[in-house]
């Protein structure tokens, strides 16, 4: 536990200070019995701290649970990833800024369920070099990545590199603009740098940023929908936020025959069949 704050210490020295100005201004009227006014405020004060803090002690440990809980998860999906993979150098890191190990699990089994031929992700990182390595692994297809950001842009490119996937993965630096998406104006990937051979089999989608637009990833969908291949899978990582929710159900709206799942991962995901 770390010293009071300054809100902190106004309460524990402020509520004692005021039960005792209450008693001694109700000794006027009540003489010496008002000590029982200032002795039952100081007590329903004690009550009130204690209840608080065991509160809050609580739902501490109630999170920490989680987190062991759910890292013990994390760490069982990075293992099987590893063991299927065997990837020649260190894998880039997972979680918080990238993809948890039980979504890059779920792609993974994807790939070697379904061996796309072409996999589009928008967005890089650590997902783009798993991607490469299950292709790697099934001996076929190419993952293309769109990335907005030129340093992380070539970050990917030198962890691809790093593994051997060059002639696997390409990561295409395509800046954020302003664009006008079913009527409504989006920052989203420049495309014109974009050459895209065959349709999209396999479409990842975790960018950009949603500090960029609340529903910033919606464009994904309908900017790319005449590159998909007929059944083709998009997969939408933080699907347990409500605007990538939003997102999931407006896309499967507008694609009529599609069919919409929820993933429940680390971070949720939503999971989009084509028709
Ligand atoms: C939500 S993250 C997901 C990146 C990717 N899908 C993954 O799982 O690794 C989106 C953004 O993180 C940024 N990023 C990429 N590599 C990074 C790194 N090594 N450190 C911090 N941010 C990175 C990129 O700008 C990327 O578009």
């Amino acid at each position: 536990m770390g010293r009071l704050n300054g809100r902190q210490w106004v309460v524990v020295v402020g509520v004692p200070l005021m039960s005792v100005a209450i008693g001694l201004v109700a000794r006027c009227w009540l003489g010496g019995g008002a000590i029982i006014i200032t002795v039952g405020l100081l007590a329903i004060f004690l009550a009130y701290l204690l209840v608080e803090s065991r509160r809050f002690a609580l739902g501490l440990f109630e999170r920490q649970v989680k987190e062991v809980r759910s890292s013990y998860v994390q760490l069982e999906a990075l293992l099987g990833l590893h063991a299927l993979l065997k990837p020649a150098a260190p894998l880039p890191p997972t979680r918080f800024w990238a993809a948890s190990p039980d979504l890059l699990r779920e792609v993974a089994l994807h790939i070697h369920r379904e061996r796309p031929r072409h996999v589009l992700e928008v967005s890089s990182g650590t997902s783009t070099v798993v991607i490469a390595l299950c292709l790697q692994r099934i001996g076929v297809g190419k993952v293309v990545a769109l990335e907005h950001d030129a340093h992380y842009a070539e970050v990917t490119r030198r962890a691809i590199a790093d593994h051997g996937l060059t002639g696997i993965a390409t990561v295409v630096h395509a800046p954020l603009k302003d664009q006008q998406v079913n009527g409504e104006t989006y920052p989203w990937y420049d495309l014109s740098g974009l050459r895209l051979g065959e349709p999209v089999d396999l479409l990842v989608v975790d960018g950009p940023p949603d500090t960029v637009h609340h529903t910033a990833r919606y464009p994904a969908l309908p900017m790319l929908a005449a590159h998909m291949a007929k059944g083709a899978r998009i997969l939408l990582d933080d699907g347990d936020r409500a605007d990538e929710r939003a997102i999931a159900e407006r896309w499967a709206k507008e694609s009529p025959g599609s069919q919409l799942g929820y993933l429940p991962l680390e971070a949720g995901a939503w999971s989009l069949r084509l028709p």
